[in-house]
């Protein structure tokens, strides 16, 4: 992967730049038309700094967290919007991590029935994982990303020097997606990345780089043929299913990428029990990568096999009235089961206190 590809899309083709200096920034700041969103927190480290160049009074600052990202967040943006002269004609620019991502993604896909939107992941999630695949999502009444859209902003920059910021805990989280990426990648990109999780976690660019540009060239295999998630791209919800659940059980207490961490290891204890997983290889991957990873901890209520099911119950890409399940096998190959039985839950999530020490 060179340092831009251009992501197909039935919606359209968009840009993924990954930029060696922040000048692309100032380009931005040039842009006629334009309203920046930024993340508070962005904002209040590099107002001074690295968006020096915005023009002050196009920036919204947007305080945000998982619980505001609804549609009341939404309509404070659409209030903003409106009262610029600039309508369907506007670009809106967004700076922030994955919440900030959705939240100003399904403002752009909706008002005005789409404007023009562009992208500057800060995160390490957002910049590894979710910036590609076109998906916009609202919590609704708990239920996480309840309402959304397909919508891919026009480009994606990818600065990694933004990473360096982050909270400990938010990059861990990000962490866990890099992870689930470079398993479903196969074998290969799971042993590299055991050597270089290290550099990775001290944040070593070079590492981190290799990191971010794997999980996305594996994310991309995956979505090719399949960007609206009917078929195959929906394996990339490995870990998801009980991660999920746990993100809403723990009232999002455990963040999304730490909670799929718990989910993988939730999700292979299931593959392990059914004779999909070998022991060995299932033990290798929770001591060299998923134990290490996992910094916030769920409380035993919360992984209540009753209070999870439950939560796993009300997720939208349940399409019967099974539980389902995507899970590792030994080739790295993974398969979506529609037969959950709530004993397999019970047994799987009694292991995950033991290995845990919950
Ligand atoms: N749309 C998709 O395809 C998709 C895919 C995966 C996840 N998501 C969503 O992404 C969200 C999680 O995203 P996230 O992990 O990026 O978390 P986030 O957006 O909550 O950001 C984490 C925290 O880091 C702060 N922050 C952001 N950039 C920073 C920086 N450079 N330095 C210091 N602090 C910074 C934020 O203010 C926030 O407090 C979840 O809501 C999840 O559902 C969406
Ligand atoms: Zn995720």
């Amino acid at each position: 992967m060179s340092m831009s590809f251009t992501v197909q899309s039935n919606i359209r083709n968009y840009d993924v730049f990954i930029q060696p200096t922040p000048d692309f920034i100032f380009q931005l700041a040039q842009q006629p038309r334009t309203c920046f969103v930024v993340d508070e927190n962005v904002w209040k480290l590099y107002s001074a700094t690295l968006l020096k160049d915005l023009p002050a009074s196009d920036v919204i600052v947007l305080p945000i967290n998982e619980n505001r990202k609804t549609l009341e967040t939404v309509q404070e943006l659409y209030d903003k919007f409106a009262k610029l002269s600039a309508k369907r004609n506007l670009t809106l620019i967004s700076f922030g991590g994955g919440i900030l991502q959705d939240i100003t993604g399904f403002a752009a896909s909706t008002i005005y029935r789409g404007i023009n939107w562009i992208y500057i992941p800060t995160t390490l999630l957002a910049q590894a994982d979710s910036c590609i695949g076109s998906k916009t999502s609202l919590n609704y009444q708990g239920y996480k990303n309840l309402i959304g859209t397909f919508f891919p902003p026009i480009q994606i920059h990818i600065y990694t020097p933004f990473l360096q910021t982050q909270e400990d805990s938010d990059f861990y989280s990000g962490f866990g997606e890099v992870i689930k990426l470079h398993l479903m990648g196969g074998e290969l990109n799971f042993r590299e990345l055991v050597q270089h999780a290290p550099n990775i976690l001290s944040r070593d660019p070079d590492a981190l780089l290799q990191s971010i540009r794997t999980s996305l060239a594996v994310k991309l295999a995956y979505m090719v043929g399949d960007e609206f998630d009917t078929g195959r791209r929906n394996l990339l919800n490995y870990g998801h299913d009980f991660g999920h659940a746990l993100e809403s059980t723990s009232n999002f207490a455990v963040p999304h990428g730490q909670a799929v961490i718990f989910g993988m290891l939730a999700s292979n204890f299931v593959a392990r029990n059914r004779g999909l997983l070998r022991k060995e290889l299932a033990d290798e991957i929770f001591q060299e990568l998923l134990l290490p990873s996992l910094k916030i901890l769920p409380t035993s209520g919360s992984i209540k096999p009753e209070v999870l099911i439950s939560a796993m119950k009300k997720d939208k890409k349940r399409t019967g009235d099974l539980l389902a399940l995507i899970m590792m096998k030994n080739d790295f190959d993974f398969v979506r089961v529609n037969d959950l039985a709530l004993q397999e839950v019970t047994d799987a999530l009694a292991e995950c206190k033991i290995v845990l020490g919950l």
